[in-house]
């Protein structure tokens, strides 16, 4: 719900648990007022204190409040060059060459529903009554400048999104080098800053640590999200745990370079910021043109950590997941990489298709090497046809079909191998600037897909296939960080905007496939999960989470990744390695989509065993972690030894709860309190069939003392309601 109390200037977001408040104060200055658990009041001017002036601190001359300093008070979209010195969400070079911005209230419109503001990916409504949507137009007097704030309150789910549509109305040019999404201003720095750090194989690894005095956050120059840093940020009040306590999460609908920059002032305050990472950005804009940003979600719970997952889970599963694999079952699938690399033929696939099928699998995918001349990571991307010389690809399609399986097919559509017949017939066609020859990683170039004649290209390579062999799925590679960022096409003056033209491309490209192929499931993938985001998310309700499947060092990678992102978005399979035995490997990927990556022709008599088994639990389960409450009941990074993690079915009648033991323990004594559970229910462990009440489990604990058996071993409980 979002009101606007006219007789103090306040306009006011609500969603089910939380309210954000906006003030329009002195010469149309915007503040940004509150943030954090629902208030039932329309007015709290009487806290904000910090509109008082800052020595040193310059402001408007306009503005009549003397005692007021842009430096200090809190402000929902602040400038560059009127005096706040802290973290700018915008900055407008004009005509002058300065890069003075100054942004004044003119209007607002509240209205329901959510705007489409495609071609970016965003959050979106199935119907106006889930959410109300504000629009405040700012405007700076000097440029002509607008920018349009535009936030949407979601009724079923404590989720806030918000993004700025910059318009030049103004009579010269202007070019805009910082235009960030988000700014919160809060009124205490006594937070931990928690974000997502990693690298490939090691994805999304959580660290938490406390805010201190100056600027710190993260960002990505790589072209992609990254490996390095996910789009998401919490800050959690200090002590705030798993299940207590105050904290705001953020995270961007975005799949390019990003910036979360975080500022605590003199004033030991706290101000976030996110958007579009400014490094190597600058938007050129003429008069009339307009540019939006992508959006920004925010999530506030007073329930810790696992209360803001919950939100992002429930809003990204309601509000972001789109086409027919958001409702429906995805197939089990068996991928061909770590079981063949390279090395395959048509009769090896024929092959793995009919051992899985005697296994319960319900999809072939056919990764890297069956097109152009690929047999290693040297040639032919940009060569979408089929390598004829290993491959029979209408004999393969058919006889996976016959057997009764899907099948699933490999592109990597943003890249170009300098040994391609695309390279040889297009060198203009890689990412290059002038004067400088292009990096090469991993044997390869980035095709210039900001280009819409390259894309139409690679499209028309990709139609010919998909439109020929009945192809179910098709996962969606990219696997090298872009340099030398430049377009042919791009005139200089606007050369800086090639990154953001970049991944637009991208989701044209994706946006045109799902279109015209609605119902292939597609899954995104970068080396693993190095564009694990919410703006890939849009378009792929799945992402191959990371190349490590060690289900050991998976933990880490899976509990990081869920901070944000739902289960059924994780890519996660059971692969050959060694390090445990096929039960851990099997709970482990259970908690994601669930695939295998193996030789099935490899599997001893006593695994088929196990996978069948796990066959029949993938479905057993299947709507319970999909659509359940995820809880971290232990957390690899509180815990050392054991980790712990249950899914909770939205009536409370249902829950899975599984533990690996990482590396034994000789405690005496192990009692796993769960979470979630209704406590007046009782609950029958399928188990032992005894019967306990949610209480019992919740207050006192499962005993599962010595129930784990050692090193790398898992056990699953599940409980049902009598
Ligand atoms: C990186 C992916 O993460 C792998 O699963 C596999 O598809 C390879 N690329 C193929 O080159």
């Amino acid at each position: 719900m979002i009101t606007f109390n006219e007789k103090n200037n306040i306009l006011k977001l609500d969603t089910p648990s939380s309210s954000y408040m906006i003030g329009i104060y002195n010469c149309g200055l915007l503040l940004n007022l509150y943030y954090g658990r629902r208030l039932p009041d329309n007015n709290v001017w009487p806290l904000s204190k910090r509109l008082q002036s800052a020595s040193f601190s310059p402001c408007a001359p306009d503005v009549t409040d003397k005692e007021f300093s842009t430096d200090v008070a809190p402000m929902e979209y602040p400038v560059n060059g009127r005096g706040d010195f802290r973290l700018a969400a915008l900055s407008v070079m004009n005509k002058d060459g300065n890069t003075v911005t100054d942004l004044r209230y003119v209007s607002h419109t509240i209205y329901k529903g959510k705007p489409d503001i495609s071609p970016l990916p965003h959050l979106y409504t199935e119907d106006p009554a889930q959410c109300d949507t504000l629009e405040i137009t700012t405007r700076d007097p000097y440029t002509g400048v607008e920018a349009v704030l535009i936030y949407s309150a979601f009724n079923d789910c404590d989720v806030i999104t918000k993004h700025v549509l910059i318009k030049n109305n103004g009579e010269n040019s202007v070019s805009l080098r910082r235009a960030l999404s988000l700014c919160v201003d809060l009124p205490t720095m006594d937070f931990d800053l928690i974000t997502l750090y990693g690298r490939h194989v090691k994805e999304r690894q959580l660290e938490r640590r406390p805010l201190a005095h100056g600027l710190q956050g993260i960002h990505s120059k790589r072209g992609a999200s990254s490996h390095s840093h996910n789009p998401f940020a919490a800050l959690a009040e200090t002590g705030a745990t798993e299940e207590h306590g105050d904290v705001y999460g953020f995270n961007l609908v975005y799949s390019g370079n990003f910036e979360i920059g975080v500022e605590c002032d003199h004033d030991a305050t706290t101000r976030l910021v996110m958007g579009i990472d400014p490094t190597d950005f600058a938007w050129h804009l003429s008069p009339g043109e307009s540019f939006r940003t992508p959006e920004a979600v925010m999530v506030f719970s007073n329930e810790g950590l696992g209360g803001m997952s919950r939100t992002f889970h429930r809003a990204y599963r309601t509000h972001l997941i789109r086409g027919r694999y958001k409702t429906e079952k995805r197939p089990l699938l068996i991928n061909s990489w770590e079981a063949a690399y390279f090395d395959f033929d048509t009769d090896k696939l024929i092959s793995f298709a009919a051992r899985a099928k005697e296994l319960g699998i319900e999809m072939l995918v056919m990764d890297d090497g069956w097109f152009g001349k690929r047999n290693d990571d040297t040639t032919s991307l940009g060569d979408w046809f089929v390598n004829t010389e290993k491959l029979d690809l209408a004999r393969l399609v058919n006889s996976v079909h016959e057997m009764g399986l899907k099948f699933g097919i490999w592109y990597e559509p943003e890249m170009i191998s300098p040994e391609s017949e695309l390279f040889r017939a297009h060198p203009d066609w890689c990412v290059h600037v002038p004067g400088r020859t292009p990096s090469i990683a991993r044997q390869q170039y980035v095709l210039d897909i900001s280009r819409a004649d390259v894309r139409e290209n690679i499209f028309g390579q990709m139609c010919a296939i998909l439109k020929k062999h009945k192809i179910d799925y098709l996962k969606w590679d990219f696997n090298r960080n872009i340099s030398e960022a430049g377009s042919a096409l791009l005139p200089p003056e606007r050369a800086q905007e090639f990154f953001h033209r970049f991944i637009m491309g991208t989701y044209d490209l994706l946006n045109r496939l799902t279109t015209e192929f609605p119902d292939m499931l597609v899954e995104g993938c970068s080396g693993g999960g190095g564009r694990f985001d919410a703006g890939a998310l849009y378009f792929t309700p799945q992402i191959w989470t990371s190349d490590n499947t060690d289900p050991i060092e998976r933990l880490m990678i899976q509990f990081g990744t869920s901070m944000c992102y739902p289960a059924s978005a994780m890519g996660a399979h059971v692969s050959a390695c060694d390090r445990t035995g096929y039960r851990t490997k099997g709970d482990v990927a259970l908690w994601g989509t669930f695939g295998y990556e193996l030789d099935p022709n490899k599997l001893s008599p006593e695994e088929k065993e196990i996978v069948k088994t796990q066959v029949a639990e993938y479905h057993k389960y299947y709507d319970l972690i999909r659509n359940g409450d995820l809880y971290r009941l232990i957390c690899p990074w509180d815990d050392a030894f054991r980790s712990a993690w249950s899914f909770v079915s939205g009536d409370k009648n249902e829950c899975l709860v599984t533990v690996v033991e990482m590396r034994k323990v000789q405690d005496a004594v192990f009692h796993l309190k769960l979470r979630g559970l209704d406590p007046g229910k009782y609950y029958i462990n399928e188990a032992d069939g005894e019967t306990y009440s949610g209480a019992l489990l919740m207050y006192a604990g499962v005993d599962l003392t010595q129930k784990l058996a050692g090193d790398g071993k898992s056990l699953k409980l599940y409980f049902r309601a009598k």
